[in-house]
């Protein structure tokens, strides 16, 4: 598997959770769309509609969407939360129901409703021992939506959707899932899971660039959603410009206003046929391997973990903390010593995927150790 990539052998690459790292095939595939623009142009642009299709039916089978057509392609997660939470038409007096800890697009496009009456409820995650059942207890008569993130980006802890999802049906409330920090490591199934929304950038666990993510919105539910924005590639009859009449698409294309990012969707197209291949089963496997590994090293320093240890409360991300020191320093230093990870909720996240070998894990926390051990500097 890590033969797919063509990683810096010095670099331990343990940072899906911020921006994954490109598979050769498709650092390959952007060179050639590269060189092809140069000396072509635009020729081929049938073919590269070609990539587009095969995109969207990529990502359906990867959610366990009905159709490629329940699939639209957004710029980033933000703006695809932000063509739900627009485009869902609210009454004055109704709350969304979330977390408090969540990464800020999944609180900011929420309280960004505040203007039209909507309440944004946050539960204060670092106090529950069942989020799922008091995530339900915070919805009352008026919460029209539950917006959560499958995985937390900061602690990694990740929510039973499927519990959550049966929920919200049941009591009419609509189901919006970031699946950021999830999809591209665990199995998904929006139909499992009864979402009515989910949405993910491709450029973390899907290896892939930033700029392009996924919106997916329930077929019965596409019509419900006012659009808030217009232009010649959200309508029914795309292409026809001599067409003076017009009506917004059937599909989620609608939500798609105008050209789309095709460099961005040749690179994604190929980092999913990475992932397609090798399966969701055999990813999350792999990726146990890494986090369980991680967690004993942890363990075995006596760091305090700041994830669950138990496997179906997290998915890739593993924070810790070293005692007594602050994370921010140990971070940087780290950092400088090619150790690639991030700073977050007051901890160390590490976050391997189902490339990372156990080599690397064991790598970076031999140069943790050294520095921890290393006199402070005056
Ligand atoms: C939970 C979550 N949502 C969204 C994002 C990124 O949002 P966007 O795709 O809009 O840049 C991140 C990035 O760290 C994240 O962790």
């Amino acid at each position: 598997m890590s033969e797919d990539f063509t990683l810096d052998p010095e670099l331990c690459h343990l940072n899906h959770a911020a921006v994954g790292p490109w598979p050769r095939r498709t650092a390959e595939v952007v060179a050639r769309f590269a060189e092809e623009n140069a000396h072509a142009g635009s020729l081929a642009y049938p073919q590269w509609l070609e990539v587009e299709q095969r995109l969207r039916e990529r990502l359906a089978r990867l959610i366990g969407a009905v159709s490629p057509a329940d699939i639209a392609l957004a710029k980033n997660t933000s703006e695809a939360l932000s063509v739900i939470a627009h485009g869902i038409v609210w009454r004055d007096g109704q709350n969304i129901v979330g977390i408090q800890q969540e990464f800020p697009s999944n609180r900011i496009v929420w309280e960004s409703l505040a203007t039209q009456g909507v309440e944004w409820r946050g539960l204060d995650l670092d106090a529950s021992s069942d989020p799922e059942a008091d995530l339900m207890a915070l919805c009352d008569d008026e919460t029209r939506l539950l917006a959560v993130s499958w995985v937390q980006y900061a602690s990694g802890r990740r929510l039973d959707l499927e519990r959550l999802g049966t929920y919200c049906r049941a009591k009419g409330i609509l189901f919006c899932v970031d699946a950021i920090q999830g999809l591209g490591v665990l199995p998904c199934d929006v139909q499992r899971f009864q979402t009515d929304f989910l949405v993910a950038d491709g450029h973390k666990w899907l290896l892939g660039p930033e700029g392009l993510a996924l919106l997916y919105v329930r077929p019965e539910l596409r019509e419900t959603l006012t659009l808030r924005q217009f232009g010649w590639h959200m309508v029914e009859q795309v292409g026809d410009f001599d067409q003076v009449d017009w009506v917004p698409a059937e599909s989620a294309r609608r939500f798609e206003c105008g050209s789309p990012n095709l460099l961005g969707i040749h690179a994604l197209e190929a980092s999913l046929s990475l992932i397609e291949e090798l399966g969701p089963e055999t990813i999350w496997t792999r990726v146990q391997e890494c986090t369980n590994h991680l967690i004993e090293a942890i363990d075995r320093r006596g760091f305090e973990l700041l994830t669950p240890s138990d496997p179906a409360l997290r998915a890739g991300i593993i924070s810790f903390r070293v005692p007594d020191r602050s994370a921010e320093p140990l971070y940087r230093a780290l950092m400088q010593r090619k150790v690639l990870c991030a700073c977050r909720g007051g901890g160390i996240r590490f976050s391997p995927h189902f490339h990372t070998p156990l080599s690397v894990i064991d790598r970076a926390m031999e140069i943790l150790d050294e520095i921890l051990a290393a006199p402070p500097a005056s």
